[in-house]
């Protein structure tokens, strides 16, 4: 995979790691060039919990960061002696997963004497759409969508953004994994209501469309969920297979209707030429095709995010490092992790 952004004579090395929550990843970049993407899921060992537990987490990125490294160096075939700079996701996310990541990261730095980065997950997030085959970060007005977080954001260079809204309860991926469960689908539930919505009729329930009167560019998804629960309630069972496809595509079109609709008026509203997509929701076909041609309607341009690099990786980790590595940052070894980091 071919990177974007950097001038053709900063071939800077970066390994990145990214543990913030249950997926291990670790990446290298050498200049535009992404030699290693390696992410190892926890996925099955959380679902017997029904989400992510923090302690089993941590105790599994301890097992999987060291072997993902080993792979990494192998795969970009490189030893860690040529490495330029160690970067590593320093918040939001898990305490004890964010330690891990940044341990190690600030250990290999100050052991080879080079420099650390510490990088915002939310900014690995907003940058990824520049990733493949883009000259420069371009000011644009950005849709984070993930499990955790739903923001707009007016960026207007590496560095520079300005949080134009959040969600005030759930993040629009977290309404898609709580819907999931009362529908009896598996975790992550994105991707299942994605799977089920393709055969159902988006207009047989009308789900409510928060805070698009609001007058700011804030959403609200937790009225959409229990719309969703008194709906279910009334049916009794869920036994009828198009009745499910049809819950999920009605629950779909809401959260992407909102979602489509605030971040146009938000690009409108600040001025921007161009809309850009990523997180993990932004994997969302619908999503995706939705904003490409409301985006189109208003003149605007729009760049979404490689599918490869919506859901959590060190790619992105990587790529911001590279961006603020270029721009002569680094960062002090003694700086903690902060699990509320915020976008600044
Ligand atoms: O960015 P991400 O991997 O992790 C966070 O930073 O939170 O996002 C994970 C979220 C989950 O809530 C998952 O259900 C959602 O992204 N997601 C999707 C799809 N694929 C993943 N949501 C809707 N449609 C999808 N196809
Ligand atoms: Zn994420």
């Amino acid at each position: 995979m071919r990177g974007g952004v950097l001038d053709c004579g900063t071939m800077a090395t970066v390994l990145a790691l990214e543990p913030s929550c249950d997926e291990t990843a670790v990446a290298i970049m050498r200049g535009r060039d992404l030699l290693a993407s390696e992410v190892s899921s926890q996925t099955q060992l959380h679902q017997p919990y029904g989400g992510v537990v923090p302690e089993v987490a941590s105790r599994n990125h301890l097992v999987f960061a060291p072997r993902l490294l080993e792979t990494a160096t192998r795969t970009a075939k490189i030893s860690l002696g040529e490495i330029d700079c160690f970067a590593a996701t320093s918040g939001p996310g898990l305490a004890t997963s964010l330690m891990i990541g940044a341990s190690i990261a600030k250990g290999l730095a100050i052991a080879s004497g080079k420099p650390y980065l510490a990088i915002n997950h939310l900014e690995g997030h907003l940058l990824s759409p520049f990733f493949e085959g883009h000259a420069e970060v371009e000011p644009n007005v950005s849709l984070v969508a993930s499990g955790g977080h739903t923001l707009l954001v007016e960026v207007h260079s590496v560095g520079k953004y300005c949080v134009l809204g959040r969600t005030l309860d759930d993040a629009a991926g977290e309404a898609f994994d709580k819907v999931a469960k009362m529908l009896g689908l598996g975790y992550p539930g994105g991707p299942e209501i994605e799977r089920c919505a393709r055969k159902g009729n988006a207009t047989r329930f009308s789900f409510p469309r928060s805070m698009l009167d609001s007058r700011d560019h804030n959403f609200s998804f937790s009225g959409l969920k229990t719309s969703v629960r008194y709906t279910l309630e009334k049916l009794h069972s869920l036994g009828d297979e198009q009745l499910l496809a049809d819950l999920c595509a009605s629950f779909q079109a809401a959260v992407v209707d909102v979602l489509v609709q605030k971040t146009i008026a938000a690009a409108k509203a600040s001025g921007a030429s161009l809309v850009t997509l990523s997180g993990g929701v932004s994997c969302n076909n619908y999503l995706r095709r939705e904003i490409e041609s409301a985006a189109r309607r208003s003149g605007l341009r729009f760049i979404a995010a490689p599918r490869a690099l919506t859901t959590d990786n060190a790619a992105m980790i990587a790529f911001a490092a590279q961006l603020r590595f270029r721009d002569g940052e680094k960062s002090d070894v003694r700086e903690e992790i902060d699990p509320n980091l915020v976008l600044a």
